[in-house]
């Protein structure tokens, strides 16, 4: 069966699948488990891509005493980062001595990651930590390392579970690579 999709002219294949998705972000929702129970966490998800991720790790963390809010931030046209970082949607909750979780699909250049940290840390949370999807280190501009990673990848372009080609492929189940 061949499992390819096509959008805007590209092909993508499938790279990581339900099962093995699955597996590791029940590790990292362990993980996260073990470092804040008892600490009354917010999880601030950021919007659009993390949406599929956060509400699978968020099920497996099972911390009931928590909060969970949104930001939004863009970079991407098409298949290659801007370069600039936009907030669209800031945070309004307060963090003031908070310990806050970032949920984030992927860190390339790592330059929103660090973008959000700078505007978050300047609010004095009592701890501040990165969660992320996927982490391709190899496409880092700024050394930023997430605390929480599910799969560290090579420097190729993903679509499918919350992430986007222009705005498309979100809904897909798997993870897909793009064709090289
Ligand atoms: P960074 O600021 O370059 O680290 O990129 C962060 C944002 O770029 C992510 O939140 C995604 O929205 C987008 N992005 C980076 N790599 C990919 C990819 O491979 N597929 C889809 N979106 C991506």
């Amino acid at each position: 069966m061949d499992n390819t999709v096509v959008l805007n002219g590209l092909r993508f294949h499938p790279y990581l699948r339900r099962e093995q998705i699955d597996e590791q972000v029940a590790r990292v929702a362990s993980e996260i488990r073990r470092d804040m129970e008892g600490k009354n966490p917010l999880f601030v998800v950021v919007l659009t891509g993390a949406f599929m991720f956060a509400a699978d790790l968020l099920r497996h963390v099972g911390i009931n005493e928590n909060q969970i809010a949104f930001v939004r931030y863009a970079s991407y046209e098409g298949t290659s980062t801007t370069g600039s970082v936009k907030q669209i949607m800031g945070l309004r909750e307060e963090i003031e001595g908070r310990h806050v979780v970032i949920i984030e699909d992927i860190v390339d250049t790592g330059l929103t990651a660090e973008k959000m940290l700078a505007d978050l840390a300047g609010r004095k949370p009592a701890s501040l930590k990165f969660a992320t999807l996927l982490y391709k280190p190899e496409s880092s501009r700024t050394g930023f390392k997430p605390d929480y990673a599910a799969f560290t990848i090579p420097p190729k372009f993903i679509l499918g579970y919350g992430l986007d080609l222009d705005g498309k492929g979100r809904n897909l189940a798997d993870i897909y690579a793009c064709e090289e």
